[in-house]
């Protein structure tokens, strides 16, 4: 009984079950296959498609590995190229740089003189310096100078700045040293163009040796062109002949007062003759000859300074060449106008690559036309005028600037030096009629014009040079005229007094 009951229950229990099931499914056996088998196939897609996508994000992450790494290269190089870039630009800033302060360096280096050197910079110490006195970068090399900053003088170098003894021999000038200076000639002249003063001393020690005797000169140093010169101290303020002077025979100081130099004596004692020359345009001193020193108890000795140059050049008035130009310190090639001579302005072209002594410094190109202010008139009498010996005057006025005529008056007034045209031109009231003029300047006749039955016309053309105040006037001799024209200008003025 027990075991029904239990059976029961179980059968119960399934056919619940059994019901609870059909209670969920509908179709159920069937459904669940299909529906396994159907889940399996997605799983399947799925997987062939999470291989396919695998494959796909390899063969992408493979590309984009690539394309990293190209671009890793790419910066690399853009990398390298930029520090390149960077060191060469430094090294272009740098050498600029370096220029620049070579530039500078060379602008404080290489003035022109010491004086200019010091004028730059005030605070410089007395000393050897460069400077360029040709100008840089053209001509000779710099030079390598003695600088005085206190009193900003230029002093030149040389190889025979102490006591030389001249050797023994007889015949003028037998004995020659050559001056070797640590410049060149050239640079020495310009800086004596840009200077205001150039000297050099000279002593010459002397013991029976005669510069010069029984009118023999036996010792004479050569200026820088190589000429001769036999004066010992001062200017060169004699150019006759051969100046011979020693600066004894300046002061009327000589030992023996019949001669110009001590050592023009050929006594046995012991003479000196101290100078200096003070002649720029002869210096430097190029060479020193001595003569008539055979005796063996004969003595010269040469002590020759420094050449020394001060001060900048001082041009007298108006600059009249392209050298002036350049002396005070114009380097920009070009066309300038100059004051010429016959008063009259002129236009020069320098060429400042040149140096003065080169002719191509300068090429003349012609005068200016500078009037500074224009002076002209024309004018005319239309009735009867009659004062003989009087001015004419005059009752039209075309044109009258600049000061000149006087119409009331009929008298021309020069306002300014220069060259001037007149010309006055009547004719007389009928042909039976006669009248002449004269063109008068201050009080002298220039022309006269008389008029006759075969010459009824009266014309006088002049030019004439006029300074400042000079009257020009017309004034009827005889006769009456009741028509004239009188016209002038100033063609050309003095500009430069
Ligand atoms: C001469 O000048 C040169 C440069 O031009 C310089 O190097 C040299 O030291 C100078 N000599 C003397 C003795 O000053
Ligand atoms: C500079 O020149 C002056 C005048 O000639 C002189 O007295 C002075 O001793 C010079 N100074 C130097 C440093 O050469
Ligand atoms: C010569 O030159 C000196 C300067 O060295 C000057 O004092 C003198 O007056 C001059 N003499 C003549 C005659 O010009
Ligand atoms: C110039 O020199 C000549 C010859 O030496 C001489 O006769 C004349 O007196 C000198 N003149 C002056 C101004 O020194
Ligand atoms: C012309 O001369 C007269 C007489 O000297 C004078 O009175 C007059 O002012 C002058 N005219 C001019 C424009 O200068
Ligand atoms: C004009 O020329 C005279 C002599 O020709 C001269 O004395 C005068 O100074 C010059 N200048 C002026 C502005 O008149």
């Amino acid at each position: 009984m027990a075991q029904q009951v239990f059976n029961i229950l179980i059968l119960r229990l399934v056919v619940s079950l059994f019901i609870n099931v059909t209670a969920v499914s509908v179709e159920p056996k069937v459904n669940v296959a299909d529906r396994l088998q159907e889940l399996n196939e997605i799983q399947e897609d799925l997987k062939m498609k999470l291989k396919q996508l695998e494959t796909m994000m390899d063969s992408e992450v493979g590309k984009l590995k690539e394309k990293v790494e190209f671009l890793e290269t790419k910066v690399q190089e853009q990398d390298n190229l930029f520090k390149k870039c960077q060191v060469k630009n430094s090294d272009a800033i740098g050498s600029l740089r370096n220029a620049e302060e070579n530039n500078l360096k060379r602008m404080v280096l290489d003035p022109k003189t010491c004086l200019e050197a010091r004028t730059a910079n005030p605070s410089l110490e007395s000393g050897m310096y460069f400077i360029d006195p040709d100008g840089q970068g053209r001509g000779d090399d710099p030079i390598y100078v003695y600088c005085n900053m206190t009193t900003g003088s230029t002093s030149i170098l040389h190889d025979s700045e102490d006591s030389i003894a001249v050797s023994h021999c007889f015949e003028p000038g037998c004995y020659t040293r050559g001056i070797k200076y640590n410049a060149t000639l050239r640079q020495m002249t310009m800086l004596s163009e840009l200077s205001n003063v150039c000297h050099q001393s000279i002593q010459v020690d002397c013991y029976d040796a005669a510069f010069e005797f029984n009118g023999i000169p036996y010792a004479w140093w050569n200026d820088r062109n190589g000429d001769p010169r036999y004066f010992w101290s001062g200017m060169n303020n004699n150019s006759s002949g051969r100046y011979h002077t020693c600066q004894c025979g300046l002061d009327g100081s000589c030992k023996d007062k019949s001669l110009s130099c001590n050592c023009d004596s050929d006594l046995a004692i012991e003479l000196s003759d101290i100078g200096i020359l003070l002649e720029k345009d002869f210096l430097p001193v190029t060479k020193l000859n001595f003569g008539r020193t055979i005796a063996p108890t004969s003595i010269n000795r040469h002590t020759l300074g420094r050449f020394e140059c001060n001060g900048k050049v001082v041009l007298n008035g108006m600059p009249t060449s392209c050298q002036d130009l350049w002396r005070i310190g114009y380097t920009l090639s070009g066309i300038y106008s100059i004051k010429g001579s016959s008063n009259k302005v002129e236009t020069v072209y320098c060429d400042f690559t040149k140096l003065p002594g080169d002719e191509e410094l300068q090429t003349w190109i012609g005068y200016v036309d500078v009037k500074s202010e224009p002076v002209y008139f024309t004018v005319a009498r239309k009735t009867l005028f009659s004062n003989l010996n009087t001015a004419i005057s005059f009752d039209q006025e075309t044109l009258n600037t600049g000061n000149g005529l006087n119409t009331s008056t009929g008298v021309f007034s020069a306002p300014r030096n220069g060259t001037y045209f007149f010309a006055f031109s009547s004719f007389a009231e009928n042909q039976y009629s006669s009248f002449s003029v004269y063109l008068q300047l201050n009080d002298a006749t220039i022309a006269t014009c008389i008029t006759s039955y075969a010459l009824f016309y009266c014309n006088i053309p002049s030019t004439l040079k006029l300074s400042t105040g000079d009257r020009v006037q017309v004034s009827l001799q005889q006769g009456t005229t009741n028509n004239a024209i009188f016209t002038g200008w100033l063609l050309a003025e003095d500009i430069i007094q």
